[in-house]
């Protein structure tokens, strides 16, 4: 069932004037402020923008601990996550009244294990690689009792990412373009499904660092393809594609654009400097994608002319600059 409380109702517009800077790679851009502070910007190349902001991660939580039944949610929720979808399910699981416990890599940022604290998620270290994560969580599972809800890979959470694309498109109903950033597939595949079934001809591209480019890799293959080890600056985008994500994004989704770490850290800059929004680097990739050349390039670039870009999180760990900024 799915818990769409937060959509309109708490819904807030705010328009910011088109700045000079976007005006040089000719395009526009505006945000779009969804109920729940889902970073939404839209650029439009005719010249018209729109644009939003959250933490995207908390609809597919919030619907997946909302789906349990009162026997299955006494015993609490375990996830592993390097951060984002681990606070939205400690945040849903204390809306809830339940405990959540959350596997975390060791190489997570500190802002994002500090918000999981804060919502009251008990915190339990990992390695960092993919099997490190599912062994700690499988073992925390077994003396829990919990239910495990997947980052990614689960129906549930799937629906609930969704809900962007049916609130977005409720918005901006003239979008022909959708760029949203891909780790796992969750948000995209939910995003794609939805949007999809509104506007069958929108077409759906992902966004993925190179250090981390697993989904174009596979989409080349044509099967599910994963990677020894990751690199990038985006650290929300390091996990690969599972099996109910895998065919979505294999059929619905048109192409991956893949962009360098310096391309999304220019991204990144642009939406503090320009729109005054604090965007992470797995935030900020979609705007690095439509700003690339490989995009403006693409064969599919020209019928691109109202695209909705996803900047799809906040959590940036700031400590290092906050200490530059103070007097010795
Ligand atoms: C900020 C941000 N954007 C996008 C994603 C991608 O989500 P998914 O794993 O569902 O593809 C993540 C995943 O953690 C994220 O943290």
């Amino acid at each position: 069932m799915l818990n769409l409380q937060f959509t309109t109702s708490l819904r807030k517009d705010r328009n910011l004037a088109p700045d000079e800077l976007f005006l040089q790679y000719g395009l526009r851009l505006e945000l779009v402020l969804l109920a729940d502070s889902t970073i939404l910007a839209l650029t439009l190349k005719d010249g018209t923008t729109e644009s939003g902001k959250g933490a995207f991660k908390f609809r597919g939580a919030c619907n997946a601990v909302y789906s349990l039944d009162d026997e299955q949610a006494a015993k609490g929720v375990v996830t592993h996550s390097s951060g984002n979808h681990a606070a939205a399910l400690a945040l849903a699981a204390k809306l809830r009244g339940i405990s959540s416990y959350i596997v975390i890599p060791k190489n997570a940022p500190k802002c994002k294990v500090e918000n999981v604290l804060r919502y009251g998620g008990q915190v339990i270290w990992s390695e960092n690689t993919m099997q490190a994560r599912e062994d700690t969580a499988s073992r925390v599972l077994e003396e829990t009792g919990a239910v495990l809800l997947h980052p990614f890979n689960d129906g549930r959470i799937i629906s609930g990412q969704g809900t962007i694309s049916l609130e977005l498109l409720e918005q901006v109903t003239h979008l022909d373009t959708l760029v949203v950033p891909i780790s796992g597939g969750g948000l995209i595949s939910g995003m794609a499904i939805a949007a999809k079934s509104i506007n069958p001809s929108l077409k759906i591209f992902a966004a993925e660092p190179s250090g981390a480019n697993d989904s174009a890799l596979s989409k080349a293959a044509g099967q599910i393809v994963t990677l020894p080890s990751t690199d990038t600056v985006a650290d929300g985008l390091r996990a690969f594609l599972g099996d109910l994500t895998w065919p979505v994004v294999r059929d619905l989704v048109d192409d991956v654009i893949v962009v360098e770490d310096n391309e999304i850290i220019d991204a990144m800059k642009l939406c503090y400097e320009i729109l005054k929004v604090a965007v992470e680097p797995s935030g900020a990739i979609g705007l690095a994608a439509v700003l690339s050349d490989r995009f403006q390039k693409h064969p599919a670039w020209k019928d691109c002319n109202h695209i909705g870009i996803i900047l799809s999180g906040g959590n940036v760990d700031l400590g290092v600059l906050w200490d530059s900024l103070r007097k010795p």
